[in-house]
């Protein structure tokens, strides 16, 4: 889990709020959530050297819920396997297997590579009413408004709320 910190820091340090409000730590990663375990994956490299992460657990009894995607910088760039699209699909066919049939996250809205890579993965952004009832359902970000297609939960950062069938 300590990898997966380092590799959340770089991200960060690297991308800032395009990556996310907040940096994680061991603990975050260590939190036990319903079915983790099960749906999140670390890939390792031939020296277990972790390249990256999909952290994803279930929401409501039917819902696959991803909370935080990575890979390493130069994992992605040197490497043409593609790390984040075999974690997603495999992530979702395990809580497919598990009874789950909706897949959800949400990004940051000016997160381009992010939202294209998870377009590329089946996730479509969820606009107008659907939106205002998902914000209406959901307890977090206290303080959030709504903006066309997106969350704004401060004024530097807008949040893309994406679904899709699993
Ligand atoms: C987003 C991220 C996880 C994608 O992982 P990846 O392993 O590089 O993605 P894949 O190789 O599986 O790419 C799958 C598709 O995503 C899209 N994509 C990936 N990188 C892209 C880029 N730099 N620009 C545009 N589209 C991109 C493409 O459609 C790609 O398919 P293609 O290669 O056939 O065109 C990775 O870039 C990353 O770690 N980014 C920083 C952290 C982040 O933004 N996380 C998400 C927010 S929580």
């Amino acid at each position: 889990m300590g990898q997966c910190a380092e590799i959340d820091a770089q991200r960060f340090d690297e991308l800032g709020l395009l990556y996310s409000e907040e940096l994680w730590n061991k603990t975050n990663f260590q939190r036990e959530l319903p079915n983790k375990f099960e749906f999140s994956h670390i890939v390792f490299d031939g020296s277990q050297d972790v390249q990256g992460f999909w952290i994803a657990s279930r929401k409501e009894s039917n819902t696959h819920h991803t909370h935080r995607v990575a890979i390493r910088k130069r994992a992605s760039s040197i490497s043409r396997i593609k790390l984040g699209s075999l974690m997603g699909e495999r992530s979702r066919q395990v809580a497919r297997q598990a009874g789950c049939d909706q897949a959800q996250l949400t990004v940051n809205r000016e997160n381009k590579v992010a939202i294209s890579f998870y377009n590329k993965m089946g996730y479509r952004i969820v606009r107008g009413e659907e939106l205002r009832s998902w914000v209406a359902a959901d307890g977090s970000y206290p303080d959030k408004s709504l903006a066309d297609d997106s969350i704004v939960v401060t004024n530097e950062y807008r949040l893309a709320f994406m679904k899709c069938d699993i």
